[in-house]
C-alpha cells in the first residue's frame, strides 16, 4: 500500500461521506485519480459506498491499528522486552514476515501486526482468511535456548493467554480451547494459533507464534472458510475494539511466554482443564496413522493429549485432530 492510499484510508474512516473533490484537494490529486485509488482500496476487500452528490464513505468504519494505543495495554516491563513492533497494511503473512527477520541473539521479542494478509496461513497447510481491517493478525517472535524443554508446548501456553484474555474482554467463560490450540465459542472457531520454529539444531531457537482472531469479518467470507466460525462482534453484539484487544492479548501472551521460559507448561495445566472444551468428554482423535476413541483426559506437561481408552489405559498423542464423538465439530 502506498502513502496516498494510506492517507485516503484515514480520510475515509468516518461515517460521513467525503466528496471526490474534497478528497482530491486533501491528497493533491484529480478526482479521477481519487476514483482510481478508491478502486485499489476496494481490491483489498474494504467495502466503500458511493452516493451521487455526496461522495464516498466506508460501509463499516474501521478502527485502524495504532501502535500507540496498542502499547497502552502493555505493562512497562513487557514494553521493555519488545525489541520492535511493526504494523503493516498488507503482508503475505505476519508469521512469514518475522521468519524472514535476520536471526539475532537478543533475548528480546519482535511483534508484527497487519491490517490484511494476502497469504495468511493456518495449521495443516490451510489458508487463514485475512481481509483488511476486520480481524486481528499478529505474530510474536522470541528466542529460546535449547535448554528449554518441549518447545512445542509454547503454543498451548499461548492458547491459554488468548482464551483467558478474550473471556475477560467479553466478561464470560464461554470461550474455550480445542487441543492443541484452536479457540472456540459454542462449537465455532473464533481464533487460531500457528507456531513455527527457526534455527532448529542450533543452540538457540526462534519461535514465531501467529495469532488470528476473528473480530468483525462478515458472514460473506464463509465461502473461503471450510469450518464453522464466529467473530467477536457476533458474541458481544457490538464492534470489538481492535487496538485494545490486540494490546490486551499481546500483553498476556508475553506474560505466559515469560512463565513458560522459566517453568515450561506445568503452571498452565490447571487453566488448560478449565478452558479445554472437550475435557472429560468422549472424543475421536484422527492422527496420520490411526483413529482413536476415548475420554479426553487433558494434557501432560509436554502438551501431549491424553486419551483414556476403553481399558482405562491413558495414551499420549503429539499430533492429531480431535472431535466430539457423535458430534459434528471439526
Ligand atoms: C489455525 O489454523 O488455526 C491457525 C491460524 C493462525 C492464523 C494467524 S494470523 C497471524 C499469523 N499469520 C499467519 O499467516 N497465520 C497466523
Amino acid at each position: 500500500m502506498n502513502k496516498q492510499m494510506k492517507k485516503l484510508l484515514l480520510l475515509l474512516n468516518s461515517t460521513d461521506y467525503k466528496s471526490g473533490t474534497e478528497l482530491g484537494v486533501k491528497l493533491g490529486l484529480t478526482r479521477s485519480s481519487v476514483w482510481k485509488l478508491i478502486n485499489q482500496i476496494k481490491e483489498l476487500g474494504v467495502s466503500i459506498e458511493s452516493k451521487t452528490n455526496s461522495g464516498y464513505r466506508f460501509s463499516h468504519p474501521i478502527e485502524l491499528l495504532d501502535k500507540k494505543i496498542i502499547s497502552k495495554y502493555l505493562s512497562t516491563n513487557n514494553q521493555y522486552l519488545i525489541n520492535n513492533m511493526v504494523i503493516l497494511e498488507d503482508v503475505s503473512s505476519t508469521n512469514t514476515y518475522l521468519l524472514q527477520e535476520p536471526f539475532n541473539n537478543e533475548k528480546k521479542i519482535s511483534i508484527c501486526l497487519a491490517e490484511a494478509q494476502n497469504n495468511g496461513r493456518g495449521r495443516l497447510g490451510r489458508n487463514w482468511c485475512s481481509p483488511f481491517g476486520k480481524n486481528l493478525y499478529m505474530s510474536i517472535g522470541c528466542n529460546f535456548t535449547s535448554g528449554v524443554k518441549d518447545i512445542s508446548g509454547i503454543t498451548l501456553a499461548i492458547a491459554v493467554a488468548v482464551a483467558e484474555t478474550l473471556n475477560l474482554y467479553i466478561r464470560s467463560k464461554d470461550i474455550g480451547i480445542k487441543w492443541p490450540n484452536d479457540i472456540y465459542w459454542q462449537n465455532r472457531k473464533l481464533a487460531g494459533i500457528l507456531s513455527e520454529i527457526k534455527g532448529e539444531g542450533y543452540s538457540m531457537y526462534r519461535i514465531i507464534v501467529g495469532v488470528g482472531i476473528n473480530l468483525s469479518m462478515e458472514q460473506t467470507y464463509s465461502q473461503y472458510i471450510s469450518q464453522p466460525w464466529v467473530n467477536l462482534e457476533e458474541i458481544i453484539n457490538k464492534t470489538p475494539e481492535r487496538n485494545r484487544i490486540a494490546g490486551l492479548v499481546l500483553n498476556q501472551i508475553i506474560e505466559n511466554i515469560k512463565i513458560f521460559q522459566k517453568y515450561g507448561l506445568m503452571p498452565f495445566l490447571k487453566s488448560w482443564e478449565k478452558y479445554d472444551i472437550f475435557y472429560g468428554k468422549k472424543v475421536i482423535l484422527s492422527t496420520p496413522r490411526e483413529i482413536i476413541c476415548g475420554i479426553n483426559s487433558g494434557i501432560d506437561e509436554h502438551g501431549y493429549l491424553l486419551i483414556k481408552d476403553d481399558q482405562n489405559e491413558i495414551k499420549k498423542f503429539a499430533v492429531g485432530e480431535i472431535s466430539m464423538r457423535d458430534a459434528k465439530i471439526k
